[in-house]
């Protein structure tokens, strides 16, 4: 993958890190910059989405344990000796998948403590916990001509109101938050929260908009099928700078934090087609929007002056830089056979295949 050659070597040389769910799109991304920077990496994962082949560039140069960290003897085993943990591990899909698990969605809770107590129990210094833009209240994001910015403060636990989390998945990340913040009182152990706003790029799976989208453009779909109206917005995140920002919070920032990881511009779904048709010199004769489909909040991005004051973050990579990075890799990873079985991969991923 063509990450970012940024790397974060004064702050990991030497530091032993784990990344639990290592073996995922942004597991495996998040790995490959931490070596870059010259720490010394373990990853834990039970490979239930995540695949080995993501890991396949640099499996020389990690530890990876197979297993699941719900079992207290396997978190204990993973996060012995760690400096800090990056906890991505979590039953997690595109909507099409979370709004078909809750109750995978809601077993996250139990991954979370028994991670962030392992972290603990070991001596950890530092757990970044992979969160959620779903942790912030819906009522905020249920306008799709309202184009409000979520801030950090948007949703807390100190305030009554501010949380009103999206579906079980939503509410499990908040609840980890809550539980990392547990942590840091008790333990003293720094927490830092970092809601993810949706990212995507190469290794991502197609229970997610951005590759489902592609993966139906290079399958030639004609009436081309939208969940929704298309009018729903979304910000997007390439990979790297997602990564980026997580390596960055777990080097700089200490205490408990919540931090969004997203960018401030909203593209409704309709554009984001209009953008991969570009880059494949395709477009189809006519649409499906499919209403009865899930398609989360009408609204969404992020208001980013916490992290660029703090981190001096802001994303590197455009839209359609982005795009093309991701439709190149795509074209390349995407068999018939991948294909053809789209819509069960709508929403499923390849864990759940066989
Ligand atoms: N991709 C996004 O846009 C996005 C947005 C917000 C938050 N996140 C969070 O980032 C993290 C990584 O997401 P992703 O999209 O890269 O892929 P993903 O959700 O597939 O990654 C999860 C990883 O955890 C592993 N895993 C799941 N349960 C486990 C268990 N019990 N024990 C050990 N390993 C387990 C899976 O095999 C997989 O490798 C997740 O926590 C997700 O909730 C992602």
């Amino acid at each position: 993958m063509n990450l970012r050659k940024k790397s974060l070597a004064d702050d990991y040389r030497g530091m032993k890190v784990l990344v639990s769910g290592g073996a995922s799109f942004l597991g495996s991304a998040l790995v490959e910059l931490l070596l870059h920077s010259g720490a010394e990496v373990t990853v834990a994962d039970n490979l239930s989405s995540g695949l080995l082949a993501n890991l396949e560039a640099v499996k020389e140069d990690i530890t990876f344990l197979q297993g699941d960290l719900r079992d207290r003897d396997f978190s204990m085993r993973a996060t012995l000796d760690q400096q800090t943990v990056f906890h991505l591990a979590a039953a997690h899909g595109g909507r099409g998948y979370i709004d078909t698990h809750p109750v995978e969605c809601t077993n996250n809770m139990l991954l979370d403590h028994m991670v962030f107590d392992a972290a603990a129990a070991a001596g950890a210094e530092k757990v970044v916990f992979a969160s959620s833009a779903c942790v912030y209240p819906t009522t905020l994001q249920a306008d799709e001509r309202d184009r409000h910015l979520l801030r950090e403060s948007d949703a807390n636990f100190e305030e009554p109101g501010k949380a009103f989390a999206d579906g079980e998945y939503g509410w499990a990340k908040l609840m980890g938050e809550l539980q990392l913040r547990a942590f840091h009182r008790q333990h003293l152990m720094d927490g830092i929260a970092c809601r993810i706003f949706t990212a995507y790029g190469e290794r991502e799976n197609e229970t997610h908009a951005v590759i489902a989208l592609i993966a139906k453009a290079i399958a030639r779909l004609d009436p081309f099928p939208i969940w929704g109206s298309g009018m729903q917005t979304r910000n997007f995140t390439y990979v790297a700078d997602t990564v980026y920002g997580m390596a960055l919070a777990g080097a700089r920032l200490a205490g408990f934090h919540t931090i969004n990881l997203g960018t401030d511009e909203h593209h409704t779904i309709n554009e984001l087609v209009a953008l991969i048709f570009d880059r494949l010199e395709w477009h189809p004769r006519d649409f499906d929007y499919q209403l009865d489909k899930p398609v989360g909040v009408a609204s969404r991005a992020s208001e980013n002056s916490k992290i660029e004051q703090l981190l001096g973050w802001s994303p590197d990579t455009g839209l359609r830089e982005g795009l093309q990075r991701t439709i190149e890799w795509y074209k390349t990873f995407a068999t018939p056979d991948r294909l053809s079985e789209l819509k069960t991969r709508l929403l499923k991923r390849d864990g759940e295949l066989g």
